[in-house]
């Protein structure tokens, strides 16, 4: 195994690193040794993840003293849900796990956001290590802290913000990752570039081949770039009070798709791709940048494999569900706008009219 890069996402006491590589279950358990963790341990999975990988985690627990049990969970996003929370915390008492035992989070952005609340929520929290396997966890959710389960009235409605003791997020795991994830992935990636990095924005725009098979240069570089911003965002504003607000660039539209579409026509990354273009038309209707920083979104976003336009929506229902999202307060939407590639700001006055305007573009080939 070639050593992994670390990147340190800075929290002060509660500072952790990302390991980045192939094949790093001899990392994870030189990590666990280090710590003083109970040997009771629990590694919470889905179907697809956790009969793939499972065993290959459970043994270098094992190895290093742990005696983990598997829970495994349906794929899905309907796992994300307090009924499966609590057979889980159901499982965790009958097997015994104490104030010391960890929480392995093995597989996406569905997984880790439910072991992340069940972490934060038994005994009070106990320690929790993310295992991300899919691109969009290893270069967003995995990252930062936010978990949470769905209320049956909206996405994410319950959860905390509970950092992970450590992060492993192993590229061999891409072999096995459907493409279709992989594009969602890419539509997290995307949105670093247009956030805070015009330089990685054009590096996407070159190597938007390699990436689309995540060839091992391409998804190292993304997944290290991805998490070195991340990481540089949640550790000058962990509770999202300001500056994190940019990590939620495209995500106004993208929640109202997902909602508007019963979060089962597009999955996350595919609305953020939809909501991402849909804050650019905002930004060119308010002067911010020309009609040719919009097309490079678009063209970028079409090369990576990602819709341009959500089906099944209606402009006036994305438009109510607006006002439904977490992200509003006291009726105020936050927008992140884009002033060019690389540079956004934070703006809640934006007429309904241009709101409407960037809706329909969204809606319309
Ligand atoms: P997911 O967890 O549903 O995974 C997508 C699919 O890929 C699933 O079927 C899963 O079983 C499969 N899969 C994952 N890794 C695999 C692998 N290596 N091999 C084979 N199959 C694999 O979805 P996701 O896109 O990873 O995550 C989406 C979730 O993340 C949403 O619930 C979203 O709200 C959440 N999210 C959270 C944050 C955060 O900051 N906490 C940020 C972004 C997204
Ligand atoms: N995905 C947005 C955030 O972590 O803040």
């Amino acid at each position: 195994m070639r050593e992994a890069h670390k990147v340190r996402v800075e929290l002060g006491a509660a500072s952790y690193d990302i390991f980045l590589g192939e094949g790093l279950c001899p990392a994870l358990s030189a990590f666990v040794k280090e710590q003083n963790f109970s040997r009771k341990a629990l590694i919470i999975s889905d179907e697809n993840v956790g009969k793939i990988y499972g065993e290959g985690v459970a043994k270098a627990l094992r190895e290093v003293g742990l005696c983990p049990e598997l829970h495994l969970v349906p794929a899905g996003e309907g796992s994300k849900s307090l009924a499966v929370a609590d057979e889980i915390f159901t499982h965790a008492i009958e097997l015994g796990l104490d104030r010391r035992s960890p929480i392995f989070a093995l597989g996406g952005g569905v997984v880790g956001d439910l072991a992340g609340f069940i972490a934060a929520a038994y005994m009070r929290g106990v320690p929790f290590v993310q295992l991300p396997t899919s691109l969009l966890a290893q270069v967003d959710s995995s990252v930062g802290g936010k978990v949470a389960v769905n209320h049956r009235l909206g996405k994410n409605l319950i959860g905390a913000f509970y950092q992970p003791a450590a992060v492993f997020a192993d590229l061999a795991a891409f072999a096995t990752l459907p493409k279709r994830e992989i594009c969602t992935g890419l539509g997290e990636i995307i949105k670093y570039g247009i956030i805070f990095d015009a330089d990685f924005f054009a590096w996407l725009e070159e190597h938007a081949a390699d990436a689309l098979i995540l060839s091992p240069e391409a998804a190292l570089t993304m997944v290290a770039r991805s998490c070195e911003i991340k990481a540089d965002v949640v550790a000058k504003d962990e509770r999202e009070s300001g500056l994190r607000r940019i990590l939620n660039y495209g995500h106004t539209i993208a929640h109202a798709i997902e909602k508007e579409t019963g979060y089962v026509r597009y999955n996350h990354g595919e609305a953020v791709a939809v909501g991402s273009l849909g804050a650019a038309y905002i930004s060119e209707a308010l002067g911010l940048i020309e009609a040719s920083v919009v097309e490079r979104v678009r063209r970028l976003t079409e090369r990576l494999g990602l819709p341009l336009i959500a089906e099944g929506c209606t402009v006036d229902g994305l438009y109510a569900a607006i006002f439904h999202d977490k992200k509003t307060v006291d009726g105020r939407v936050n927008w992140v706008l884009m002033e060019d590639i690389g540079k956004v700001r934070v703006q809640s006055d934006v007429p309904e009219s241009i709101v409407r305007m960037a809706m329909a573009r969204c809606l319309k080939k």
